[in-house]
């Protein structure tokens, strides 16, 4: 298991998390954003992919995926639930060293409900790394969480100008952002949709 303050509390609350996580779709969380995902094929990472719902659409769609979870409760959940084509790495942000040992780049990039566990060092370290493994011209797709943390996890408040500014000094580009109210109906909870393009 992989594990340090940004993904406490999950692996606790592993079982009402899977339901809630494949309670909804990937096309009803990602449909706001999916005209500026590239076309399959290619190949696309979820990182923090919590039960490999993403994963397993994008593998569908005809993606070579690699998903990246590390809490342990979460991946064997997605591993014994979805597409055998997925290929699933025990490995967390910022530096994402056993993704790295892979020396591939892919053409999207998925961080779904991720970056707010992120303190301000490793969102910095996290963006080089990121500019590191997406292919000139691929797209990186991240919702930002604003709301209160739920106990027993670890999350900061994060804005998306600072996420476009850290892009930036990596040679990275904001495409899109929008404002969205939460999925689950949170009256609290509310989020950034930002797409984000190497150049
Ligand atoms: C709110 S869940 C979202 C899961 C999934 N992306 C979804 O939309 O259903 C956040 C996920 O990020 C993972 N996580 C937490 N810290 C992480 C880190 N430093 N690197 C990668 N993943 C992390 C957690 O284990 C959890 O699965």
């Amino acid at each position: 298991m992989t594990q340090d303050a940004s993904n406490s509390g999950y692996g606790a609350s592993a079982e009402a998390l899977i339901a809630q996580y494949e309670s909804i779709t990937f096309e009803q969380v990602h449909r706001p954003v999916l005209r500026y995902f590239p076309a399959a094929p290619g190949r696309a990472l979820d990182i923090g992919a919590g039960t490999g719902r993403d994963a397993a659409a994008l593998a569908r769609q005809g993606y070579s995926v690699t998903a990246v979870e590390p809490t342990t409760e979460l991946r064997a959940w997605g591993e014994a639930h979805h597409p055998a084509s997925i290929r699933w790495i025990d490995d967390m942000l910022p530096a994402l060293d056993n993704v790295h040992t892979l020396g591939e780049r892919f053409d999207l990039v998925l961080l779904t409900a991720v970056w707010m566990h992120l303190d301000t060092e490793q969102q910095r370290a996290a963006m080089q790394t990121l500019a590191e493994l997406v292919t000139p011209g691929g797209r990186i797709s991240m919702t930002l969480r604003h709301g209160p943390v739920p106990e027993g996890r670890r999350m900061f408040d994060v804005s998306a100008d600072d996420v476009t500014a850290l892009a930036r000094a990596a040679g990275m580009t904001e495409v899109h952002r929008a404002a969205r109210q939460d999925m689950l109906l949170r009256s609290d909870v509310n989020w950034t949709f930002l797409v984000l393009e190497r150049g």
